[in-house]
């Protein structure tokens, strides 16, 4: 298909979501965080009292899942990352959310010209025909500072040594899980934004949008 969806991965806190929430607007794209799809499937099983290995019964809670139910702030709290990488290791969990993920990407709202969707595997398993795919990543000492600093000033903070043990422990999940591991596609564009600002990552991002457009 020749359906313009931009495939943006990597892990947290390389600046996967500003990047492409700045580039949504930019370019008039549609925007989903498949990352909060997770992040609802894990607060649901906390809050109906399934444990994280019955993936059955998670992939259940995944079937009722839509657009509507991404916009709660307590999706974005550390309990609901953990719990997201945790039940987001089953297959059958994974395969719960494609359907959404897919219909997004080739069926964006009036108005848009495309799809932007940021996760850690639209470029490998969920969209592997986005004509633009980018892997957006930094060290993990700057990725918990990062992080860190969205937490200072509110309730939801944490101390640093915490912020970096968690996010090593989700990389570590992410990454080794055999489902759909965080890796690079072969044929992303990678960007490391380690000492990059938040506008020179979107800049280095958009010169390969505008260069494809
Ligand atoms: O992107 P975000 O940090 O919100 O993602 C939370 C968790 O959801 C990730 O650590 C990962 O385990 C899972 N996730 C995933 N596949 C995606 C997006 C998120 O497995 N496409």
């Amino acid at each position: 298909s020749d359906d313009f969806i931009v495939a943006v991965d990597g892990p947290a806190g390389a600046g996967k979501g500003t990047v492409a929430k700045r580039l949504a607007t930019a370019y008039g794209l549609a925007h989903l965080e498949s990352g909060l799809l997770y992040r609802a499937a894990g607060l649901l099983s906390l809050r109906r009292g399934i444990p994280f290995d019955q993936d059955g019964r998670v992939a259940q809670l995944c079937e009722t899942i839509t657009l509507d139910d991404l916009a709660y702030p307590e999706l974005r709290s550390d309990q609901a990352a953990q719990a997201a990488s945790c039940i987001s290791v089953h297959p059958s969990v994974r395969a719960a959310l494609l359907d959404l993920q897919r219909r997004f990407a080739h069926f964006p709202p009036d108005g848009c010209r495309g799809t932007i969707i940021d996760g850690r595997d639209i470029g490998t398993v969920v969209c592997p025909e986005a004509p633009l795919k980018f892997f957006v990543d930094a060290r993990v000492d700057v990725r918990a500072k990062r992080r860190h600093q969205e937490f200072v000033g509110k309730e939801m903070g944490m101390p640093f040594e915490e912020v970096l043990e968690d996010m090593k422990q989700r990389d570590k999940r992410d990454r080794e899980r055999a489902e759909a591991p965080l890796v690079a596609a072969h044929d992303a564009v990678v960007v490391d934004t380690s000492d990059m600002t938040i506008d020179q990552a979107v800049d280095a991002v958009a010169t390969h949008v505008d260069a494809f457009l």
